[in-house]
């Protein structure tokens, strides 16, 4: 007999065909489920696991009303803040994230919104758009020069280190903030700055990369951009509540940041449409892992971590032990 699972959300194709193969599902390409409809399911299904994505919240309540026969809850992420990771460990439930397969497309995507914000993407796509008919002089529409610029890295884990080498290929020069100062063979040459206000001052371009949690929300309130350098540029793609979002946009209207790529907002999907009415910033709705590769490896990284609890192992990403 296959194992039985439930799928909250819907997954690429790859993933659900070995979700078919492997297991007895009813809906292998996942569904947009809430709270109630994932209870249910895994309820009438008598479901050995359940494979989520961070739109569901997967806090104390809900872990509190999963069936028994609920052995494992992987989900399709590596942020894991919508899980209450104590509640499940005081139920004995292993809950496992996606680490290290999301890395490299969530540093590609930053490098996009890096280029993107410093090169006037937006407006030049709409300039297209509307028809472009007139040639620009060597003085308009004008742009910041990326290659070569100090890079301030917000949090120097797995992901800000992809993006730290990807901006050694542009000759950037990188500071970094974090916790601890990490030894030589992962700095690579980086400025290490303790006190992350220090660095500010420095950071041509700053880019966000620390985890979210009560010591990093809001992290980026108006003093904090205010000590950035005049026509800064301010990139994240880690997570919204870093970001104080009035002080954002109050950065972005006075000029004295000169633009801003986002990935990940307060409030998703409602955003603040405030944003939307700035020529610059240029927008992505929270995407950083969004490839056919990486969204299939994800998928499978999750597979992997079920397939391992349900076989009686450890699992391979665990959120406690
Ligand atoms: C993306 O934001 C993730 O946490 O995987």
């Amino acid at each position: 007999m296959k194992p039985r699972l439930i799928v909250s959300r819907q997954i690429p194709p790859a993933v659900a065909a070995r979700i078919r193969a492997e297991f007895d599902c009813p809906w292998p390409e996942g569904r947009d489920m809430t709270a109630d409809d994932v209870i249910a399911a895994l309820t009438q299904t008598n479901a050995d696991a359940l494979m989520l994505t961070s739109h569901l919240k997967f806090g104390a309540e809900i872990i509190a009303r999963l069936p028994a026969t609920v052995k494992i809850a992987a989900t399709c992420s590596v942020g894991f803040e919508h899980i209450d990771v104590a509640a499940a460990k005081a139920r004995g439930l292993p809950v496992t994230n996606t680490p290290d397969v999301l890395t490299d497309c969530t540093a590609d995507l930053t490098f996009m919104l890096i280029l993107a914000a410093c090169r006037r993407a937006h407006e030049y796509d709409g300039i297209m758009r509307a028809g472009w008919r007139r040639g620009y002089g060597l003085g308009e529409m004008l742009g910041l020069k990326v290659s070569g610029k100090r890079l301030g890295i917000l949090g120097l884990g797995r992901i800000g280190q992809a993006v730290a080498a990807r901006a050694r290929g542009f000759g950037m020069q990188i500071l970094y903030s974090h916790p601890r100062r990490l030894p030589p063979e992962q700095e690579h040459g980086a400025t290490y700055f303790a006190s992350f206000d220090e660095m500010l001052p420095h950071c041509d371009i700053l880019t966000l990369h620390a985890r979210s949690g009560p010591e990093t929300a809001g992290i980026m309130d108006a003093g904090k951009f205010s000590r950035l350098p005049k026509g800064a540029v301010f990139v994240n793609a880690a997570r919204g509540n870093l970001v104080d979002e009035d002080a954002l946009l109050a950065a972005l209207t006075s000029g004295h940041l000169f633009a801003a790529g986002l990935d990940v907002f307060n409030n998703e999907p409602a955003f603040d449409l405030r944003f939307a009415a700035l020529d610059n910033v240029f927008l992505v709705p929270h995407m950083g892992s969004a490839t056919v590769e990486t969204r299939n490896a994800m998928g499978m990284r999750a597979l992997d971590n079920i397939q391992a609890v349900l076989a009686g192992k450890p699992p391979i990403d665990p959120l406690w032990s």
